[in-house]
């Protein structure tokens, strides 16, 4: 988008956004210029505790359908705005009720722990929510013997896994579209070709990519990584969006994207245009049915109680 264009659509999105007292969050994966129209920007566990603390009235949530989701069952007083209605995320389609009430009858006594990347229907048959921040933690923060189900995120629940040492995890078989694509082959490509930087890797790669990272982080955790680590150079494994906020904050250094297929197309749904038009419409909203969200909200907030 032309620059002009750009500053023009920020300045009415400002305005807006003080007459509706709304706040605009936004993931690091987001266009740059969405990011930089938020007031605050950040990865998804973080972007959970903004919606639950806020006094705004209205959430303008520029990241995908689960992320608006979870904001309306944190704050269900205010309305919560998903400019593109149609950005879903593939990999919370992996489950769904049905599907996990079948799943859970075949191992009882077990607790089911949810990847933040799920509806609000799936987190209603849950016992505690993770995001790929505190996974660990969530997981550790069980009796030992504690039998899981881990859905629905395949490589997030490896890594749990294998981190926290626990053998009585059955994991689902989901996995994130744009992650998934990042082969072994890529990232030693990317060594090759920048022999001195750091692998900073999400846990939503395969666990063959998990292997070869210096730091396997969440988004945030990649990005205070690379603020507190010596290194000049990083390698990035995660969806590109995220470049925007390693070059904005450490202008000198470097990072390289592993590859350039590193695209959520569902993260790129959401434009200026789309956040402007949601602010002016108060369109689309989004909702959770008072049911559903009272078991979503014991999820959600099992997860934020663990430290
Ligand atoms: P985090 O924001 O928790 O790092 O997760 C990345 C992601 O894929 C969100 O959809
Ligand atoms: Fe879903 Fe992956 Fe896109 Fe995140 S990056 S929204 S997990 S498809």
């Amino acid at each position: 988008m032309e620059q002009e264009k750009i500053q023009q659509l920020t300045e009415e999105i400002k305005h807006l956004k003080k007459q509706r007292r709304a706040i605009i969050l936004s993931h690091v994966y987001q266009r740059p210029e969405v990011q930089e129209a938020a007031d605050f920007v950040g990865d998804s566990l973080e972007l959970s505790r903004r919606a639950a603390e806020t006094d705004a009235d209205v959430i303008v949530f520029c990241g995908v359908h689960f992320m608006a989701e979870s904001a309306a069952i944190l704050s269900p007083d205010k309305i919560v705005l998903l400019p593109e209605k149609q950005a879903g995320c593939p990999m919370a389609d992996m489950v769904d009720g049905p599907s996990l009430r079948a799943r859970k009858q075949n191992m009882p006594g077990a607790v089911v722990v949810c990847y933040v990347n799920t509806s609000a229907e799936v987190k209603a048959e849950s016992d505690l929510a993770c995001t790929s921040a505190n996974a660990v933690n969530v997981i550790k923060s069980l009796p030992e013997d504690q039998p899981v189900l881990f859905i629905p995120d395949k490589n997030l629940g490896d890594y749990v896994a294998k981190k926290s040492g626990r053998k009585n995890i059955r994991i689902w078989e989901g996995y994130c579209t744009t992650h998934e694509k990042l082969t072994r082959d890529d990232v030693l490509a990317a060594k090759r070709e920048h022999p001195e930087a750091q692998v900073l890797v999400h846990p939503e790669c395969r666990p063959d990519v998990v292997e070869l990272a210096d730091a396997v982080a969440s988004t945030t955790g990649m990005l205070r990584y690379a603020g507190e680590s010596p290194a000049e150079e990083f390698i990035v494994c995660t969806e590109k969006g995220i470049l925007h906020q390693f070059n904005k904050r450490y202008p000198d250094k470097k990072f390289y994207p592993a590859s350039e297929k590193l695209v959520c197309p569902n993260m790129k749904a959401t434009t200026l245009e789309k956040v402007h038009r949601s602010l002016l419409t108060m369109e689309p909203q989004i909702t959770v049915a008072p049911d559903i969200r009272e078991k979503a909200l014991r999820c959600l907030e099992r997860m934020l109680a663990v430290k």
